[in-house]
């Protein structure tokens, strides 16, 4: 008798060692409902893959928010002082105690190394493994998801990890994230219905007004038509060019496809620029098996307009245009694998592993934040911010869907919230909602108004960062305390101060560029973020040429020095989820920002900081 209870304690024992995750027990790490327009479809076919990455607990991660805050500040002593590669990856490391055990973890159940992919400071796991071994590992199940419009993902609505690593990984995707990042709406604004030779075929639209003569030879009413010529004029850099010895660059990213042509850059310098370069290009650098079409019929309106006003502007600075790869559709039926990944990741994963990224880098794409899991959107978030201490400023496009869906009228707007109960809410944009990021809205016409169509909000998951104070509390005393009362975030669930949007603005129609050789109009803050990033581009060429560090993460110089330096935008209102949406007002509000940049008093105001 008692012989036998030990021989079963020792098995008990055995097993335990061999397989710590079998026995041990599960917690609950995340259970979400899936945003309305995502149903259930089927079980994944037997076989297929997915890649989860495992982000472990940073222990550090708020030392580097404290060095963030200190090097940004232009009135702290360590302004400027960004960090090394090295430094940064010391402080997001996950300790040795996480590593050993998820390590221990991934090792119990069989994966190969071959399998494993780390990031240099071992803070993501990526491994690829079949979805059945997954679901095992996160005591769940996965389901093909189907969109409304048709597309497939491989999700599950909640997942668990054994009770003894639950304190050691921060989060696994992809698991719950629903957003569409396989098809990040670009945020350029029908682009369609303003082309001109689209406009044959586009009945209901007048092209009236429209000079898209193939050759500019006389000054454009910028009032229509938004050249490099106009812009500079406007936002007064025509008395700055850099002389092209100072190390600057500029990174534009690309997804879905979307290649930008080599040849269309050239007849755009040549149509824009005088005294024409017709050898101007830029570097292209592929990620995550993304592809490099130069067919003129695969020229990229999105990646064109991008890359064309951000290196028009900054000309001769070097630039590089990332075309990231990943998400093939994912077909149900078929045993290919399920890339379900987003591709901000793999972006993020390479740039961050590069000694020098570009000192600024334009995006044009994003999502709805409620799609992206909270403490997916931290993370990102937070390797934004890894770029910014390193030196790197990031401009993102505001979006282009007003405060939601761009939709006035309550009949039609489709802004709810994924909480199950369908309640009206302005939904805000990430990563423009990320306070690490500079976000970009638009504006139009001269004099200028705000554009309806700007992005703007509050977050429903980012604080207020200190930065930011006092510029948001001015619009919201002015919006009164009741208008709007619910469906933006004025006090977060935390009590804290939601973090609000764009932070600043630049013009985002009609912008005159070639797609394919011919010159269309295209309009979106997409046109906005480059046309700020090149703005950028040449205050950091100024500052490198005054022997001062490039301006790294933006915002807290913007806000604290830049009021002066910014056209203020008085004009216009961003309509939405059944509402009017926000309106430009004096001072920051969150359909301009801060305004307009006028680069001569920004550059004095750079200029005199460390
Ligand atoms: C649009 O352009 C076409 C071709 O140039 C022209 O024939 C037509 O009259 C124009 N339509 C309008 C409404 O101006
Ligand atoms: C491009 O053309 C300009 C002007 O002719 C010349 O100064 C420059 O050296 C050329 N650059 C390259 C890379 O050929
Ligand atoms: C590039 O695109 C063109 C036009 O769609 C296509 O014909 C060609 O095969 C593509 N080239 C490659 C290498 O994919
Ligand atoms: C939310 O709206 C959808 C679509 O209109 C409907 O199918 C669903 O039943 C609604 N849910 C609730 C909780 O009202
Ligand atoms: C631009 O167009 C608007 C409206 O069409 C007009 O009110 C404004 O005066 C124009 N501005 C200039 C500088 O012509
Ligand atoms: C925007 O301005 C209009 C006109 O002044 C005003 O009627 C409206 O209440 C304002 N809306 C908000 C949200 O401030």
């Amino acid at each position: 008798m008692k012989l036998a209870s030990l021989w079963l304690i020792f098995f008990i024992g055995l097993s335990l060692a061999a397989n710590p995750s079998r026995l041990a027990s599960s917690r609950l790490k995340q259970s979400v409902v899936p945003p309305r327009q995502w149903k259930k479809h089927s079980l994944p076919p037997p076989d297929s893959r997915i890649e989860l990455r495992i982000g472990l607990v940073q222990p550090q991660i708020h030392v580097l928010e404290n060095h963030i805050q200190e090097i940004s500040d232009p009135d702290h002593e360590r302004y400027g002082k960004h960090l090394s590669k090295s430094e940064v990856e010391d402080l997001v490391a996950p300790s040795e105690h996480s590593l050993e055990l998820v390590n221990a973890w991934i090792d119990s159940h069989g994966i190969e190394d071959a399998s494993i992919i780390r990031t240099p400071a071992q803070d993501w796991i990526i491994v690829d493994l079949e979805v059945s071994l997954a679901e095992k590992m996160l005591d769940t199940t996965y389901h093909v998801w189907q969109h409304d419009d048709g597309e497939f993902i491989v999700r599950t609505s909640s997942y668990s990890l054994p009770e003894h690593l639950v304190d050691h990984i921060d989060l696994i995707q992809p698991t719950t994230m629903f957003s569409r990042f396989s098809n990040m709406r670009t945020t350029l604004y029908k682009a369609n219905e303003l082309a001109f030779d689209r406009y044959q075929t586009n009945t209901g639209h007048t092209n009236d007004s429209e000079d898209l003569t193939p050759s500019l030879d006389t000054q454009p009413d910028c009032n229509h038509t938004v050249t490099l010529k106009c812009i500079q004029t406007l936002y007064n850099t025509a008395g700055y060019t850099p002389d092209g010895r100072s190390r600057n660059s500029i990174g534009i990213t690309g997804y879905l496809q979307q290649y930008a042509n080599q040849e269309d850059l050239r007849l755009f310098f040549a149509d824009q620029k005088s005294g024409v370069f017709n050898n101007v290009s830029f570097n292209v650098v592929l990620v995550n098996d993304g592809t490099n079409n130069q067919s003129s019929q695969r020229a990229g309106d999105e990646a064109n307009l991008d890359v064309q006003f951000a290196l028009g502007l900054s000309y001769p600075t070097p630039g590089t245009f990332y075309s990231t790869g990943g998400n093939p559709p994912f077909i149900p039926d078929s045993n290919t694998p399920s890339n379900t990944n987003e591709p901000y990741a793999k972006w993020l994963d390479y740039i961050l592993s590069q000694d020098d990224p570009p000192l600024t880098i334009s995006t044009s794409y994003g999502d709805h934040e409620q799609t992206v899991p909270e403490d997916y959107a931290r993370r990102t978030c937070s390797r934004f911010m890894e770029l910014g201490a390193r030196g790197v400023t990031l401009t993102f496009s505001s979006g282009d869907d007003g405060v939601g869906d761009g939709e006035a009228n309550p009949k039609y707007q489709t802004c709810f919230k994924n909480d199950g109960k369908n309640e009206t809410r302005f939904l805000p944009v990430f990563p423009s909602s990320c306070p690490y990021v500079t976000s970009v809205g638009g504006t139009r016409g001269i004099p200028e108004e705000a554009v309806f169509f700007s992005g703007g909000g509050f977050s429903d998951y980012f604080a207020r960062p200190w930065y930011q104070t006092e510029a948001v509390n001015g619009y919201l005393d002015k919006l009164g305390e009741h208008t709007y009362a619910g469906l933006f975030n004025r006090y977060a669930r935390t009590s804290m101060f939601p973090f609000a949007y764009p932070d600043v603005s630049a013009q985002g129609v009609n912008f005159r560029v070639f797609i394919g050789g011919k010159p269309f109009l295209v309009s979106g803050t997409s046109a906005s973020s480059p046309t700020f990033a090149g703005i950028v581009a040449l205050l950091n060429d100024a500052r490198l040429e005054a022997g001062l560090p490039a301006l790294g993460f933006l915002n807290p110089l913007l806000y604290k020095r830049g009021a002066e330096a910014f056209n203020d935008i008085t004009i216009g209102h961003n309509p939405g989820c059944g509402t009017s949406g926000f309106n430009a007002t004096e001072g920051w509000d969150p359909i301009s920002g801060l305004g307009t940049p006028d680069f001569e008093k920004l550059k004095e105001e750079v200029l005199r900081c460390p």
